[in-house]
């Protein structure tokens, strides 16, 4: 009995590939859905994947009191965990009808970038440009109150490595638009706007602002 209960209090449920709010397909034209299936029950199930693997062989790591497997195992962590974290942000950020910015978020929006206009604007040139795979976001920084646009390389979870809290990501990594898209990423950044999920946006920024 004792074991048991030790057994059972120490177990905790590993990390599951979140189900998509909508079908494959209900981002086409946009975003196809051979894309969003790969996307999703591909590339997204591999982050979840390995990152199961690698806290395992953390947690077996600190229980044997093994430091240097658990440094060793930093990156694996990150990279994976960042994976996992950015695409279960990124499905809710997109919707086939997802509203528009509220009154709050639009004001925040205008204060910090004149316009809505700009802000995208900004936030697309920033994100084209990104150096190989990562990913573009609009985050909100606790400390100056205020929105920020920010780069990640690689999968970097924003707020572990920026400490700003995401809003919104456009991923682009090249398994996010390159069947549909091909080497054309300033048109997936430009056409993503019109399935963003504001609704989503605006719900993160209540939460991120406390207001
Ligand atoms: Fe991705």
């Amino acid at each position: 009995m004792i074991s048991f209960i030790t057994k059972s209090t120490s177990i905790r449920a590993k990390h599951s590939l979140p189900e998509l709010p909508y079908d494959y397909k209900a981002l086409e034209p946009i975003i196809c859905a051979e894309i969003m299936q790969l996307h999703h029950s591909k590339h997204h199930a591999t982050y979840v994947n390995n990152l199961n693997v690698a806290e395992e062989k953390l947690k077996e790591a600190v229980a044997k009191g093994d430091v240097n497997t658990q440094i060793a195992l930093g990156p694996a962590i990150k990279f994976n965990g960042g994976g996992h974290l950015n695409h279960s942000i990124f499905w809710c950020n997109l919707s086939p009808n997802g509203g528009k910015p509220d009154v709050a978020l639009l004001k925040q929006i205008e204060k910090d970038f004149g316009s809505l206009e700009e802000m995208k604007k900004r936030l697309s040139e920033t994100t084209v440009a990104i150096q190989g795979s990562g990913w573009g976001w609009l985050g909100y920084c606790s400390k100056t109150k205020s929105l920020r646009i920010a780069t990640c390389a690689n999968q970097d979870p924003l707020q572990a490595t920026t400490g700003l809290i995401p809003l919104f990501g456009i991923d682009v990594w090249e398994h996010a638009y390159y069947l549909q898209y091909k080497n054309v990423r300033p048109d997936y950044v430009k056409a993503i706007f019109d399935i963003v999920n504001w609704n989503d946006v605006n719900s993160r920024y209540k939460n991120a602002s406390g207001c």
